[in-house]
């Protein structure tokens, strides 16, 4: 039977007092929207309509093209006149699933389980029992326990608003009948709205059942309206991340201080030190240490590797036991085999670095090709842009380059050869041999250095 699921996104999102449509504020990395579209994906929607009110263009340029139709809703007139916006589209025999845009993180397992209520004679709906369940449309039972109707807090008479059981909003019907039940709803309500929750007592009048299910966690069917709420929602969110991080044998030394704003794949006996930053698809292999700040973005990280404070890497794969900052940058394209050092202020971007080398202090290696065993001295600088265009560095094995060095690319460096410090490379170096373009060491005797005159103007000796 086809799934077409229908994303409720129209809703303006005033009290986030944002210029970007609510559903694009970020969570985990990601839009609101997207974890929404995630979730129906999981599910095997055939189809996925997404209704909108507001900032349309911006919205279908951030979510791209990830196969859903977009369906607009110029006036936000309730949620039964949304839904109706996308039910034209639908065939007769497709189930539909109401989703929210501004409600996240519901599970597909907890959407399965709705869905398997469904058949030509119910109507499903996703409730659960709240403490405190002020604002909430609540779930009106007879005396048999069956649902008959929902009804919304402003229109709930004092003793309906005493009942715990509310709607989560999420429901399931067929096109055909949920077509039939909307033509029949009318905006004759507290807020003059179309609600979709009225289909209910349609369906109950028609002779259909209402199944309910819960979901799993209470967390599935929290919906943001305020940045607070988003917020208390990312750290609900990353919580439950790093609770599953240390399930799978890693050591958090504080679970509170780690975002993981994409998917971090990492195998047993990793530490994760604090305020460390994942973005995107990175993986850690076994026993890697992360130090404190450290951000990396999609990024692979060798076995027994370490990564020390304050160090940002993006795009970079580090092979094994390698030792990588404290402060050290490693940008897009660098490549690192095993046993690396990568010391403090150094960034690396496309540089493929051999096995064993060590760029300890206060470099800038772009474009470049290290050999094995290489040693490269503090403050050595690839030279690579003329100002028009990039240039690639070749530096062979066991190459030894001396401190306050400048590579000029194009430029090549054979096996075995030795910089000397303060050398300026113009020209390729053939293997084994030492180079230097320092101006020799002169000494000048009885030369003074200037000093204020008298006058406070400085004399020269
Ligand atoms: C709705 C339910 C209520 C339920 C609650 C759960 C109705 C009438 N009431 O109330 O029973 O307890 O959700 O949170 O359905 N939207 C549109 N177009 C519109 C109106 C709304 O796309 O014209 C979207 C909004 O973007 C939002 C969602 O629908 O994501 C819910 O709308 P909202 O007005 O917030 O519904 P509630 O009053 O909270
Ligand atoms: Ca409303």
């Amino acid at each position: 039977m086809t799934l077409s699921v229908v994303i409720l996104a129209a809703g303006q999102g005033t009290r986030m007092k944002s210029a970007l449509p609510k559903v694009l504020h970020d969570l985990g990395g990601q839009p609101l929207l997207s974890h929404v579209l995630k979730a129906a994906h999981e599910i095997g929607a055939y189809n996925i309509y997404v209704v909108y009110g507001h900032g349309g263009e911006q919205l279908k340029r951030v979510i791209g093209d990830v196969g859903c139709r977009w369906v607009e809703q110029s006036q936000q007139l309730g949620t039964g006149h949304a839904l109706n916006q996308a039910l034209p589209l639908i065939d007769d025999d497709n189930k539909v699933l109401v989703l929210y845009g501004d409600v996240p993180l519901i599970s597909a397992d907890t959407l399965r389980s709705l869905l398997r209520q469904l058949d030509g004679s119910t109507l499903a709906l996703l409730t659960a029992h709240l403490e405190d369940p002020t604002g909430y449309g609540r779930i009106v039972r007879d005396s048999k326990r069956n649902v008959c109707e929902i009804v919304e807090q402003k229109d709930a008479s004092e003793s309906v608003k005493r009942i715990t059981e509310i709607n989560t909003g999420f429901i399931a019907a067929f096109s055909k009948d949920l077509k039939r039940w909307l033509s029949q709803v009318t905006n004759k309500n507290s807020q003059g709205e179309y609600y979709l929750t009225d289909v209910i007592a349609l369906a109950v009048k028609d002779g259909f059942r209402v199944h309910t299910v819960h979901p799993s966690d209470p967390i599935e069917i929290m919906g943001i309206n305020t940045r607070s709420q988003l917020a208390d929602m990312e750290r609900n969110y990353q919580r439950r991340i790093a609770e599953k991080l240390m399930l799978n044998g890693i050591t958090l030394r504080d679970p509170n201080r780690i975002d993981v704003r994409g998917e971090l794949i990492a195998a047993p006996d990793c530490v994760i030190d604090i305020n460390a930053v994942f973005e995107g698809r990175v993986e850690l292999g076994r026993n890697v240490v992360i130090g404190p700040n450290v951000c990396i973005k999609d990024s692979i990280i060798g076995e027994n590797s370490q990564i020390f404070a304050n160090s940002v890497i993006d795009g970079a794969i580090v092979g094994e036991s390698a030792r990588i900052g404290p402060f050290a940058r490693l940008r897009p394209g660098t490549d690192l085999a095993a046993d690396v050092h990568i010391g403090n202020f150094v960034e690396l971007k496309k540089a493929h670095v051999q096995h064993g080398t060590k760029i300890n202090h206060l470099s800038y290696v772009g474009d470049t090709r290290v050999g094995e065993d290489v040693n490269i001295g503090a403050g050595t600088i690839t030279c690579n842009y003329d100002g028009a265009n990039k240039h690639e560095t070749i530096i062979g094995d066991r190459v030894f380059i001396g401190s306050d060095t400048q590579l000029v690319a194009p430029i090549t460096i054979g096996n075995d050869a030795t910089v000397a410090a303060g050398t300026t490379v113009t020209k390729d170096v053939p293997e084994n041999v030492l180079v230097i373009s320092r101006v020799p060491q002169q000494v000048k005797t009885g030369w003074k250095r200037p000093r204020k005159s008298k006058s406070g103007k400085d004399t020269a000796p």
